[in-house]
């Protein structure tokens, strides 16, 4: 790969000479103001760098992957190209290449495991306390040995012990599982500030390793050293890196937090860690995403899931066009259009979708003359183009997600399918209304903000 990234550093190097980051050098307090702040440069399409920290002497880097053009630099692609790109990695996998010698993230060794000296921020208002959001978490299969990489929220609870929330349906959990029932802990370790390659392998839901991932995205295997504590292969140019056990048969209430339904989750008892080393690379970026941030919800709910549901949505049928996970309905919301669909097509391409991703509930199907990355059009074709009793069948009882507010604690909700194309009779009755593009600029003989 051309682009020169190689770890978080160079990422943020790229940033800036993309103007894509915001330097800010004013002191930031890590509890709420931090947070805020993030969100209120990511609102104005920026990453941020917060170079001072109140009370810490460790910057912060923020938002890094918050939007689709920042996801697409990480992997030198442009915008539109992303989806394949992401989806010929999963294909192509390139394992990782465990290093000789001495590797970055272990230049400096903690003298004594503390998490007070980490500038872990509280992000939103009503956060429990410090969350570590943005460190991927790495695991190994016991039954297998294969590496899972993936983000978990650490709940920050003192000096060595966090809160470790893990959801159903996570490789994590399953491999905890398998060793608590033998009553032993699952050992596994956090890197924090990490090549973007890795963060977006991370949020894949992949059935093989995720460092194969990160590799095929780079076109290089990526580097790694064996963790001073454990056996687990952590990424060699990481920040910083976190060396843990969660610990079997202890659980502890943990959130809530700002979470990526754009609700605060609740407060359940869930599993607990215990920090047994800390390392870091000499004056280490501490790394973070706000709970609900674009970064949170592009990652978590919309980029890696694309090209799954493209790929099954048009292999159900030769008419689909286009298909859109939009950030905004945090991942609950797939938009799709057909062009003139077949009698039963659109819902034969509605249950595609909704098996793309368990936490899809919602799908609809518009024609193409409907710009489905258009909030406003797409409400257009459900205020016009739907009869209800007709146009939407409900899936009672399917497996969701237990996050989402409607759904049942543990994560049954229903689904729905809404068709709001035109029926084949109407078509040539109700065509859109689209006037001619004009160079208004050239009319006015003043810029324009269109
Ligand atoms: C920023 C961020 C935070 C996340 N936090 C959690 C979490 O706290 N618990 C969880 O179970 N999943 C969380 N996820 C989702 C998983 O990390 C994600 O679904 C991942 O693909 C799971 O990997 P796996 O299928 O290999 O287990 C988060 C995702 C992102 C992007």
């Amino acid at each position: 790969m051309s682009s020169g990234i190689r770890d978080l550093r160079t990422f943020i190097e790229l940033l800036r000479e993309r103007g894509a980051i915001y330097d800010i050098g004013a002191p930031v307090d890590p509890v709420h103001e931090l947070g805020a702040v993030l969100r209120a440069c990511e609102e104005q399409g920026k990453a941020a760098f917060f170079h001072d920290v109140k009370g810490f002497g460790i910057p912060v880097v923020g938002s890094a992957l918050g939007s689709h053009e920042r996801i697409a630099l990480a992997v030198g692609c442009r915008h539109e190209e992303l989806g394949d790109v992401l989806e010929k990695a999963t294909l192509s996998p390139m394992p990782c290449r465990e290093m000789d010698g001495s590797a970055p993230c272990q230049e400096i060794v903690a003298d004594e495991v503390d998490l007070g000296t980490l500038p872990v921020p509280v992000h939103a208002p009503r956060d429990a306390g410090p969350f570590i959001n943005a460190g991927v978490v790495i695991g190994r299969d016991p039954a297998t040995g294969r590496h899972n990489l993936s983000y978990v929220r650490l709940q920050v609870k003192g000096k060595d012990r966090i809160g470790v929330n893990l959801n159903t349906w996570r490789h994590l959990r399953d491999f905890f599982e398998i060793r608590e029932a033998r009553g032993e802990n699952l050992p596994f370790c956090v890197a924090i500030g990490v090549d973007p390659a890795l963060m977006i392998a991370a949020a894949f839901r992949y059935e093989g390793d995720e460092y194969e991932i990160a590799g095929a995205l780079r076109k290089e295997p990526t580097p790694v050293v064996r963790a001073r504590t454990c056996d687990v292969l952590v990424p060699a140019t990481a920040e910083i890196v976190l060396e843990c056990e969660i610990l079997a048969g202890e659980r502890e209430d943990e959130g809530p937090m700002a979470e990526y339904t754009g609700h605060y989750s609740g407060r359940y008892p869930q599993c607990v860690g215990r920090v047994n080393a800390i390392t870091h690379r000499r004056d280490p970026i501490f790394q973070t995403t706000a709970g609900a941030s674009y970064e949170h919800l592009l990652l978590g709910t919309a980029v890696t899931r694309e090209p799954r549901l493209k790929r099954l949505a048009m292999t159900t049928s030769p008419r689909v066009r286009e298909a859109y996970l939009p950030p905004y309905a945090s991942g609950f919301l797939a938009i799709i259009s057909m062009e003139n669909p077949h009698p039963g097509e659109v819902r034969a391409v509605g249950l595609a979708a909704l098996n793309a991703h368990v936490n899809i509930n919602t799908v609809v199907v518009v024609d193409t003359d409907v710009d489905i990355y258009n909030p406003a059009e797409l409400f257009w074709a459900l205020s016009t183009r739907v009869r209800w009793e007709r146009d939407q069948v409900v899936i009672p009882g399917t497996l969701g997600n237990e996050l989402h507010p409607s759904a049942d604690r543990d994560g049954v909700i229903s689904k729905t399918i809404i068709d709001a194309t035109l029926a084949p009779n109407l078509r040539d009755s109700y065509v859109k209304i689209v006037y001619p593009k004009v160079n208004l600029a050239a009319l006015l003989g003043f810029p324009t903000s269109s």
